[in-house]
Parts: structure tokens; C-alpha cells; sequence
């Protein structure tokens, strides 16, 4: 079997050695991958945006599962453009990629599902969304509709922060049209943690949980950034959270995607916030969570391309899957400077002594293989990922490891 995976960060990688162990597997091809992924699959210099030379490669290469890592290619389509020439894909549609790049969509849903959430208003002109943010309890937050790669939702802690945000998206555009539609909302409190599920547009199939880390420095300070590293299960999880997100939360949000007409096959990610009222629906998204996957996938003891497959062909109900009982943690090193500006090409070295250690792996994001060394090429560049008996043995395992990788400028929390 042949498999294509769209996207080239962490997540990929990750994905692309899960899909290794498939015995079913022969070959892997990511589009358009890094350095790590170079060593599991061959890389294809195609961009995840473009669907045709996508299509045109699948076809050629008579590949025989594709896999969507990224949500932009997603939500323009590309599990349409596959299915309509008969070629097997992982994904949502576009109709039920809208769970992920339109964030009223969701709050509507939410609202006719009743799937506990923030309370919200919606606006399409800026002078009636900053007269309704005059008379709100502070913090609010202000959030643009649509995709806006992890960077449209502002927590506003006064009215002047309010309606510059509102400025900023609505009228200076910042998000492009994804800012045509803006969401005020009520600002929750808690711990936010993550739910995974595979969907075949009826059943679904939870992964373990997750939670990752978006300040960039330890104690949760410094700015946001797109994830600092994640770990597998998330203790705030427990077992009533969990299945009140998937009864509360996940199954009415599937049921109402069916009826919609548009059943959601494929990833349903589940933001949630834990409050002193129960757990709350921040956002969902319709792919694998990115850097939680790369903590999620090392427990995975069942096969990933069958439960794929079972998705695919609508089979999911009652497929378990098993987990090992161990404790993942995912530490993202990043390029000096990020998430500002950072500089590039810089030669990484220490991998092979960490390839020695036990239960210990490196998913590559931000890198290229030139001539068999490998050189950073982005904010986020490694995850560097352990297994434990326990949290903190994987914590032990994981600073151990991020120690004996060397690049200059290299930070992580
Ligand atoms: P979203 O893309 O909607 O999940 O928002 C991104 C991040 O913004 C979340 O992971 C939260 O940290 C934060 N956030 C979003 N909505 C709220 C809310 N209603 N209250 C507090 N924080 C929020
Ligand atoms: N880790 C957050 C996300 O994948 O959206």
C-alpha cells in the first residue's frame, strides 16, 4: 500500500511513522515534508495548497491512502477534489471543514446542539460590535471568523484593547477576509486541555487526551506562541471529563453535522476549557492536533492505518483501540528569536546520540536534510518526545534527551 500525507511540521512526521508500522505500508510520500520525514518517506516538493498537483501526483503514483495533516488544504476542498476522481482520502470535506474555519459556524452549532460554550454575539460592522463591547464585563474576547493560523482570538482586558482588536480585524483586515465577521465573547477561566476523536460521520473513536503548551516560557509566561510542547493523558482530564466532552460535546456536534447534510468523516479536535462549571467547548477543529499528535501517537499501540480505513469506509463503530499505559511528553526546541523574527540554516547536531535512546523520538517541523546534515528552516524545528512509566519519568527522559541537541540559538520551556 502507498500513502500520501499532505502537510510538513511535527504532526507529520509523527503520522508518518505511525503509518510505517502498518504492515500493509510499502512506501510513505509526505508533500512537502522535512528533514525528518526525508528519513521515513520520500518528500515531495508540492505544496499542501495545491490540490492539482496533489490530485495529479496521487494519481500518477497510483497512491492508495491520503492523509490531510493541515487544516488550510481542508477547508479549500482538497478531500472533494480527491473523492470526486475516486481517490481514497482522510479528511472532512469543505462543507464539514466549516467546523474548523468558520468559528460561528461552530458557536451556532453550539447553540442548536447545546454543547456548553462561552456566551457569544456575532457582528459584521465594527461600529455596532465596539458599541457592544462598551457595555461588557471585562476580560472579552474577540475572535475573527475564520482561519487565521492560530493568531484571531484576542483576550481584550479593557475597552481600549476591545476595540483596537476589533479595528484590527475588521478594518485594517489583518486576517484578510476571515475578519469580514468577528465573535465577542464571555472569557472563560480554567485549564484547557484537548479531545481527540475519529469520526466516520456517525461513530467516533476518542483518542487519549492532550494538552499543550502555548507560552513560551516555563510557569505558562511570555507570549503565545503555536505550541511549546504537549503531553499524553492530560491529568486535568478525568474520566468524567472525558466522557462528558465526548456526550456533551462531540457526539451532539457529529449528530448535528449529519443532519446539516455535511457528516464530519475524520479528526473532530475538541478545544475545551475546564471552568468551575464543567468543561466548555473553546473551538473544534477537523484534523490532528499540532504538537499534541506527536505526543498521542507514541501510545498508540493498535494499527493507525486500520482505524484510518475504518473511518474512511464508514466502519468505526466498535473499533477499539489499545494504549499503552505510559506517560508521552512532547518539548518543542525552537530557532532563537521565535516566535519573532528567527534566523535560519542552522546545522543541528546530537540527533544519532538521542536515536540511541530507549523510548525516546524526534519529530521533526522546522527542518531540511542537505548533503545528510540536517539545517533548521523554521520557528518551531524539533520535538523532541519521550515515553515514561510516569510524567515525570518522561519529563526526566524528554530534557535529557533535548540536552544532547545542539543548534545555535536553540531554545525551549
Ligand atoms: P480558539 O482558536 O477559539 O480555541 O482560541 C485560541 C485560544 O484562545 C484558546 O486556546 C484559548 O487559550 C483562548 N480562548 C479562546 N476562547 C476563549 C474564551 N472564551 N475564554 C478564554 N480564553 C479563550
Ligand atoms: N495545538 C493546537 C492546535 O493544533 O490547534
Amino acid at each position: 500500500m502507498k500513502v500520501l500525507i499532505i502537510g510538513q511540521g511535527g504532526r507529520e512526521h509523527a503520522l508518518a511513522w505511525k503509518v510505517k508500522k502498518s504492515p500493509r505500508v510499502k512506501r510513505i510520500y509526505c508533500a512537502s515534508g522535512n528533514g525528518g520525514t526525508a528519513r521515513v518517506a520520500a518528500n515531495v516538493p508540492i505544496r499542501s495548497d495545491d490540490t492539482k498537483a496533489l490530485m495529479r501526483f496521487a494519481e500518477d503514483e497510483k497512491i492508495d491512502l491520503t492523509i490531510v495533516g493541515p487544516e488550510a488544504p481542508l477547508a479549500l476542498g482538497v478531500v472533494d477534489s480527491f473523492r470526486e476522481k475516486g481517490l481514497r482520502v482522510f479528511g472532512p470535506t469543505k462543507a464539514a471543514s466549516a467546523l474548523e474555519s468558520s468559528k460561528i459556524f461552530t458557536k451556532l452549532l453550539a447553540r442548536d446542539m447545546r454543547i456548553p460554550t462561552a456566551d457569544f454575539e456575532i457582528f459584521d460592522k465594527p461600529d455596532k460590535a465596539k458599541d457592544y463591547v462598551r457595555s461588557q464585563k471585562y476580560p472579552v474576547v474577540i475572535k475573527a471568523d475564520g482561519l487565521a493560523q492560530g493568531k484571531g482570538v484576542i483576550v481584550a482586558k479593557d475597552k481600549n484593547e476591545a476595540e483596537s482588536a476589533i479595528d484590527r480585524i475588521m478594518v485594517e483586515k489583518a486576517f484578510g477576509h476571515a475578519g469580514d465577521r468577528i465573535i465577542v465573547e464571555e472569557c472563560l477561566r480554567g485549564e484547557e486541555a484537548s479531545i481527540i476523536v475519529i469520526s466516520d460521520g456517525e461513530n467516533v473513536v476518542p483518542l487519549a487526551s492532550s494538552q499543550d503548551h502555548k507560552r513560551l516560557h516555563d510557569g505558562d509566561k511570555g507570549p503565545n506562541t503555536g505550541g511549546m510542547g504537549a503531553y499524553s493523558p492530560a491529568p486535568v482530564v478525568t474520566d468524567k471529563i472525558f466522557s462528558g466532552t465526548i456526550t456533551d460535546m462531540i457526539g451532539p456536534a457529529i449528530r448535528g453535522m449529519k443532519e446539516k447534510g455535511a457528516p464530519l468523516s475524520g479528526v473532530l479536535y475538541a478545544g475545551i476549557m475546564i471552568t468551575e462549571n464543567g468543561p466548555k467547548l473553546l473551538e473544534f477543529n477537523v484534523r490532528f492536533g499540532d504538537p499534541e499528535t506527536q505526543a498521542i501517537l507514541p501510545r498508540l499501540e493498535s494499527d493507525f492505518v486500520e482505524m484510518i480505513e475504518a473511518s474512511i469506509d464508514g466502519l468505526l463503530k466498535g473499533h477499539e483501540l489499545a494504549w499503552n499505559d505510559k506517560s508521552c511528553v512532547s518539548v518543542v526546541m525552537a530557532s532563537g528569536g521565535y516566535p519573532g523574527k528567527y534566523e535560519k540554516e542552522k546545522k543541528i547536531t546530537g540527533l544519532d546520540k538521542v536515536r540511541k535512546l530507549k523510548e525516546t523520538f524526534v519529530f521533526h517541523a522546522g527542518t531540511k536534510l542537505v548533503d545528510n546534515n540536517v539545517l533548521t528552516t523554521g520557528g518551531r524545528v524539533l520535538n523532541v518526545v519521550a515515553l515514561g512509566s510516569d510524567i515525570k519519568e518522561a519529563i526526566d527522559k524528554v530534557y535529557l534527551a533535548c540536552g544532547e541537541i545542539k543548534f545555535e540559538g536553540a531554545h525551549y520551556r
